[in-house]
């Protein structure tokens, strides 16, 4: 309703115009190429609105991620910090809503049906993108509001996308037949995934964090894994809310860590269903699988390992970054 009739068409010329690539080796669903970065081909209209109308307020906190790198865990987790204020952690909305309906994904809010209006969102308001850096809308990249981006291992993020995907194919494609994970590879070699490519999209918020600490925190599913309490209180202090030293000594933190568990969020009711948990898409449980460190391993081929090393160097070279 905030857009133009010829507006619309313009998008849709945009849109039109785009390099496309079969997914998955599907040519019912395309990725489509935007500003060097390649989408699902069905948010590109959802992304350029979003470019032109979001608004970022100075207290916003916007999660930013490729897919498949923790986005819900710290969704979980940075709605438990921000509202422990409110609530106990033992009464906790996570309990009763996915994390994705506490913290909203900015590209479904600009599709045909959005759940919300990004404008009667309670303060602060939290919410997560997928695009790149580059392609964030100008307001977010100029106000103070505040990047939480959270990035994974690429081989860990590439097993998780095999088998998210497959499930998603499935129910867009008739007699869908998977390609096999070294041909997901090869896509993934290429850049050409959802998101991808994931070096960049990784560098970019990297270089940023280094460049603008206050504006961008970079966080690793691993070091999440690894040192929960410690990237916990990091966060809440880049936020704004630091733990004070009396919620330490009341165990909250090892509570929210607890509550955000997988373990935890995987066995409650709300994320075990069919339900879609941002649009029409997706299912909620398709978002909690095992959430482990190294599944690669039970995937991958010396080569295709190997490959990896080999793009991870070229990629990495000089930014300071590693996996
Ligand atoms: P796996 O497929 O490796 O299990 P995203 O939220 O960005 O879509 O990422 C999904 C990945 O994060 C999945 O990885 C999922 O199992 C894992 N995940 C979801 N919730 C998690 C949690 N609370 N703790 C750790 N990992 C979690």
């Amino acid at each position: 309703k905030f857009i133009l009739k010829n507006d619309e068409e313009k998008i849709q010329e945009v849109q039109n115009n785009l390099p496309k690539s079969p997914f998955m080796g599907s040519e019912l669903v395309q990725l489509a190429k935007y500003q060097n970065f390649w989408y699902g081909d069905m948010y590109i209209q959802n992304i350029l609105k979003l470019q032109r109308n979001f608004v970022a307020q100075d207290t916003d906190l916007i999660i930013g991620s490729l897919m498949k790198t923790g986005t819900t865990w710290l969704k979980a987790l940075l709605f438990a910090i921000v509202k422990r204020i409110h609530h106990a952690v033992t009464q906790s909305p996570l309990l009763s809503h996915h994390p994705h309906e506490h913290v909203h994904s900015l590209e479904p809010l600009y599709g045909e049906h959005p759940s919300h209006n990004p404008n009667d969102i309670p303060l602060p308001r939290l919410f997560s993108t997928h695009l790149s850096y580059t392609s964030l809308p100008e307001s977010i990249k100029n106000s103070k509001c505040r990047i939480l981006y959270i990035c994974r291992n690429p081989l860990d993020m590439l097993v998780s996308l095999y088998f998210f995907s497959i499930n998603f194919m499935k129910k867009q494609v008739e007699d869908f037949k998977p390609p096999s994970m070294e041909e997901f590879f090869e896509d993934f070699h290429d850049g050409r995934h959802p998101c991808g490519p994931f070096f960049e999209h990784v560098v970019e918020f990297w270089k940023t964090s280094l460049e603008r600490p206050e504006k961008v925190l970079f966080l690793k599913y691993e070091d999440l894994k690894d040192d929960p309490t410690f990237h916990l209180k990091r966060l809440a202090k880049f936020i704004g809310v630091p733990f004070s030293p009396q919620e330490e000594s009341e165990g909250v933190i090892t509570q929210i860590i607890e509550l955000c568990s997988i373990k935890t969020m995987k066995e409650l009711e709300v994320n075990k269903s069919d339900d879609k948990a941002i649009d029409k898409f997706f299912d909620k449980k398709t978002y909690f699988r095992k959430g482990e460190v190294g599944d690669w391993i039970n995937h991958f081929t010396p080569t295709m390992v190997e490959r990896m090393k080999n793009l991870m160097e070229e990629k990495l070279k000089g930014t300071g970054l590693s996996f």
